[in-house]
This record gives C-alpha cells, sequence and structure tokens, in this order.
C-alpha cells in the first residue's frame, strides 16, 4: 500500500506515491533521478548519502521518506545558481578536495550544513563538522583547506 509524499527538492516540489519503507534516498535517487546522494553503507556510517533535510544534514538512507513529507530538501544538484557553483563546490575543486568523488556530495552537504550553523568554524570544528562523512580517498587534509578557504572569505556565493 503507497501513500502519498509531497517533497520540496532543490526547490522543486514533488507528489508521489511510496511505500512506507521507502526511503529518503531511493526517493532522491530511483524516484527523482537526483544521484547526487550517494549510496554506500546503508547503515549510517560512511555519509555519501548526506542532503540537507529541513536545515539539517541527514544521512538520506536511514530516513524513511515519509518522515519527510512535506519537508525541503536541497542536495548536491541544488548547490549551484545557474551556472555559477557554490563557493563549496569552486573551493573543492581549487583544492583538489576530491579524488574518486564518491564521498564528494555528500561532503559538500555537511560542510554546507556546518556553514549554515556556523560561518567561522575553528578547524577543530570543522573537523567535527565532516567526522560523519568518510573520504577514503585524500586523506581530509584538502578538504579542510577547502572550507577553510570558504570560511576566510575567498569564495563569494552566487547573487
Ligand atoms: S549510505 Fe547513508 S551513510 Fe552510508
Ligand atoms: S574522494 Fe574518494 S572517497 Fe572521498
Amino acid at each position: 500500500m503507497k501513500e502519498e509524499l509531497s517533497l520540496t527538492v532543490n526547490g522543486q516540489p514533488y507528489e508521489l506515491y511510496v511505500k512506507p519503507k521507502t526511503l529518503l534516498v531511493e526517493v532522491l535517487r530511483d524516484h527523482l533521478g537526483l544521484t547526487g546522494a550517494k549510496r554506500s553503507c546503508n547503515s549510517s556510517s560512511c555519509g555519501a548519502c548526506t542532503v540537507i533535510l529541513n536545515g539539517m544534514a541527514v544521512k538520506s538512507c536511514s530516513v524513511l521518506a515519509l518522515q519527510a513529507d512535506k519537508g525541503e530538501v536541497l542536495t548536491a544538484e541544488g548547490l549551484a545558481v545557474g551556472n555559477k557553483l557554490h563557493p563549496l563546490q569552486e573551493a573543492f575543486l581549487d583544492h583538489g578536495a576530491y579524488q574518486c568523488g564518491f564521498c564528494t556530495s555528500g561532503m559538500l552537504m555537511s560542510s554546507k550544513a556546518l556553514l549554515d550553523e556556523n560561518p567561522s568554524p575553528t578547524r577543530e570544528q570543522i573537523k567535527e563538522g565532516i567526522d560523519g562523512n568518510i573520504c577514503r580517498c585524500t586523506g581530509y587534509n584538502s578538504i579542510i583547506r577547502a572550507l577553510t578557504a570558504v570560511v576566510n572569505g575567498e569564495y563569494k556565493e552566487a547573487k
């Protein structure tokens, strides 16, 4: 038995019918075709599926879609404004804060949630902000450098 789900994703409203056990990551990837949120551990451990739900970073593999009913979701696809990348995306590119890229969408969303809550985090607070996101490639230093550059105002948001 499917139930109705209303969701706004990256500013666009959606109405769909889902089973009670359908996960938010499944709705994003399989129903809406937004594959930025990656699916890996399925157990809230790796952070690859992180999106922002109602202003908070969540692991979308651990949220039932119906729990997000009437919610606002931001995914990595919603970060850029037109052709202008989000400052975090620019900084990740400039600082080589990715290699395989599998963790990158989730890392960006945790980073955004962190900076939305605290625009001037210390290095320790940056580390804490992304400690739910595992990166097997970069060793994290380039990611921390990218975030630090954004915190230092080296990248501006599109108006
Ligand atoms: S796939 Fe969701 S935390 Fe790993
Ligand atoms: S860039 Fe490969 S897991 Fe982070």
